[in-house]
């Protein structure tokens, strides 16, 4: 691709598109170190007369990371109420969310804390609302009310660099009929956010590939939705860039804090952007996956289908996609023809760091093709992003794109 060209030249932004410009939501604390900030929350929340606190966490992170040694002098200090409540699961389902929700009522809790990844900030996020949404459960919060307009206050210690919910206002949750629905709004926003790159350094490697690539997509995804905008994109370019060139050295040295600082950075730059330009097909699309095999992690469930997105997405926005995957196919020129080999080459990409799960080593298999569309069609997630695809998303699509992703191309 031309070096001239500029990021703005191939954006094609659409001019009418009115988008809000601001900071994340959160105050965030970044950097190494940054865990010593609780103590400063603390008081903060004294001050605010939130004074009674529940840790929401689960057995493995609380022990790995040991942040015990920070939260609980600066919540005693302060003379701040706390409970752990550490039965928080991967893919939190509704029960969990009402299980913590009648805890943080039947203890008059004023403030959650989260410490953990995604699951733990959105099962908190869920339980938030629901305290001040008292005659509803989660499944009214997801499936009717969706738009939260109030929340108690969230204060977030992000041990990962992937989720993004730690600076955002969505939530998502596993239903009891098979999908994964989202709720959003405003009051979704934590109040403080902890970002400390130490905090990651005992994430399992088959996790620091998962996250990292998640954070990857959030920034694809979010530069290549129709609310794309330019204040997104260059958080986007900058975060893709940063991902390519540190995923490999904090595999290589998982020891090593640069790496994750650098990763942990493009993940919150990676959330900002999605808060601001929203996703499409890869998240939409990841849910079903995630949603009938709960097991399925979802960056993995969304790197065995980017390829395919991709393939899809490239022929809409050949220069801007070339230009988001230069630091990783430099060669890329930016010309619909390409589009193949761009999902080729992505997917090699996905496979040289380890992600290389395709759908067919996730469980399914042609047969459960139909029951994948399915779900993606009539998920309520899914209809909400479809809307911000650069393309008409419909079943022949889905199904195109979930086949081709079956098995490595
Ligand atoms: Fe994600």
């Amino acid at each position: 691709m031309k070096n001239n060209i500029g990021f703005e030249d191939v954006m094609k932004v659409n001019y009418n598109h009115v988008f809000t410009i601001q900071p994340a939501r959160p105050v965030t604390y970044f950097g190494v170190g940054a865990i010593k900030k609780i103590d400063d929350i603390a008081k903060s929340l004294v001050e605010k007369d939130l004074d009674n606190l529940i840790i929401v966490t689960d057995p493995t992170i609380w022990k790995a990371t040991n942040v015990e040694q920070f939260i609980k002098p600066a919540l005693e200090n302060n003379k701040i109420r706390y409970t752990i409540y550490d039965k928080v699961r991967p893919n939190p389902t509704y029960e969990s969310c009402d299980e913590l929700a009648s805890l943080a009522k039947n203890l008059g809790a004023k403030v959650l804390l989260s410490v953990g990844g995604g699951s733990h900030t959105d099962t908190a996020k869920t339980a938030a609302a629901l305290v001040k949404y008292p005659q509803s459960n989660a499944k009214q919060l997801y499936e009717e009310i969706i738009m939260i307009n109030d929340a108690i206050p969230l204060v977030c210690i992000n041990t990962t660099h992937g989720t993004g919910s730690e600076v955002d206002n969505f939530a998502v949750a596993q239903s009891d009929g098979g999908y994964k629905p989202l709720i959003a709004g405003p009051a979704l926003y934590p109040m403080y956010t902890i970002e400390d790159p130490t905090l990651t350094l005992t994430l399992p490697k088959k996790q620091i590939i998962s996250t990292s690539l998640d954070a990857f997509n959030h920034s694809f995804e979010a530069a290549t939705t129709k609310t794309r905008n330019p204040y997104s994109a260059m958080l986007s370019e900058t975060a893709i860039r940063l991902v390519a060139k540190w995923i490999y050295v904090a595999n290589l040295e998982p020891e090593n804090v640069i790496p994750r600082y650098w990763l942990m950075y493009a993940s919150i730059l990676g959330g900002i952007s999605f808060d601001i330009g929203l996703l499409h097909l890869t998240h939409a699309l990841e849910h079903p996956i995630s949603a009938l095999n709960p097991k399925a992690v979802h960056g993995i469930g969304l790197t065995s289908i980017f390829p395919a997105v991709l393939n899809v997405t490239y022929k809409v926005f050949p220069e801007l996609s070339a230009k988001l995957l230069s630091p990783i196919i430099p060669e890329l020129e930016g010309v619909v023809g390409e589009a193949e080999y761009a999902e080729k080459k992505i997917e090699q990409w996905f496979f040289d760091l380890g992600a290389t799960e395709k759908l067919g080593d996730l469980g399914f298999k042609n047969s459960d093709l139909p029951k994948l569309v399915e779900n993606a069609m009539t998920s309520p997630m899914s209809k909400i992003l479809f809307d911000y695809a650069p393309v008409e998303v419909n079943e022949s699509l889905v199904k195109t794109i979930f086949e081709r992703s079956l098995s490595r191309r």
